[in-house]
């Protein structure tokens, strides 16, 4: 059963004040990288796992996508992507990315941001996308870095960390680059590129906070073929 930390009230105010809760897809530094590894989605069929807000469905409809479904175990944030959205072509679904179950070969584009940190069961769920998928089809996501959800010493030991990110006890799942690599190869997906997304020289004159990011990159980025 997930943690769903998204409906805890004291998080869910921290995190819906945050710039790219606020500003969407705008707000988030790694998304020009992220959105450079993504196919056309002109005319694609996508499913979105751990929409949150529904920032990037709405930006695939504009960008020509067919339909999405974006998909959500927290009521918090599906209410706010359905009050955000007005478009009879994006269906929002609660649903534990632990245990669901999509329907076979009905997707061209599965996209997930900043969620698989979260499972427990990351080999499920990469089953059930790729079942999901059709012949051809694409998976794009980002997580957490492994250098992020474990910067100390334990890197190897894969498994919880418990963290005070926004409220006490948020519960993040770490594994390796190798993790996420091997359950990808392991489901039958070919891995076609891979960022470690940190800010360039030019970002952190602009934005010198980010100058940790250099050193530890914050987010995994990756994109693989079905
Ligand atoms: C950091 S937010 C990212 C939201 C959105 N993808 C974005 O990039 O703006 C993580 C999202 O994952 C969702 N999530 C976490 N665990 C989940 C689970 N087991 N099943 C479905 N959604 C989950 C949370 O509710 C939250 O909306």
């Amino acid at each position: 059963v997930t943690q769903n930390i998204y409906d805890n009230a004291g998080f869910f105010a921290g995190y819906a004040q945050l710039r790219r809760s606020v500003d969407g897809l705008d707000g988030a530094p790694e998304w020009p990288t992220l959105k450079s590894m993504l196919p056309d989605v002109r005319s694609k069929r996508v499913v979105d796992l751990g929409c949150g807000f529904g920032w990037f469905c709405r930006w695939a409809r504009e960008a020509g996508a067919a339909s999405v479904l974006g998909l959500d175990v927290s009521a918090n944030m599906l209410t706010r992507a359905r009050e955000t959205t007005a478009d009879p072509a994006i269906t929002y679904w609660q649903a534990d990315l632990e245990t669901v179950e999509l329907p076979a070969a009905s997707f061209d584009l599965a996209y997930s941001s900043l969620t698989l940190h979260y499972l427990v069961n990351l080999a499920a769920l990469f089953g059930a996308v790729h079942r999901a998928l059709a012949p051809g089809g694409r998976f794009v996501f980002s997580a957490e870095h492994p250098l992020y959800t474990e910067p100390g010493p334990d890197y190897l030991d894969e498994g919880p960390r418990t963290t005070d990110w926004l409220a006490k006890g948020v519960v993040k799942q770490h594994r390796t680059l190798a993790g996420y690599l091997n359950l990808l190869i392991d489901a039958g997906f070919a891995v076609r590129r891979v960022e470690e997304w940190g800010p360039t020289r030019d970002e952190i004159a602009a934005h010198p906070e980010w100058k940790i990011d250099h050193r530890r990159p914050s987010f995994l980025l990756v994109s693989a073929t079905r």
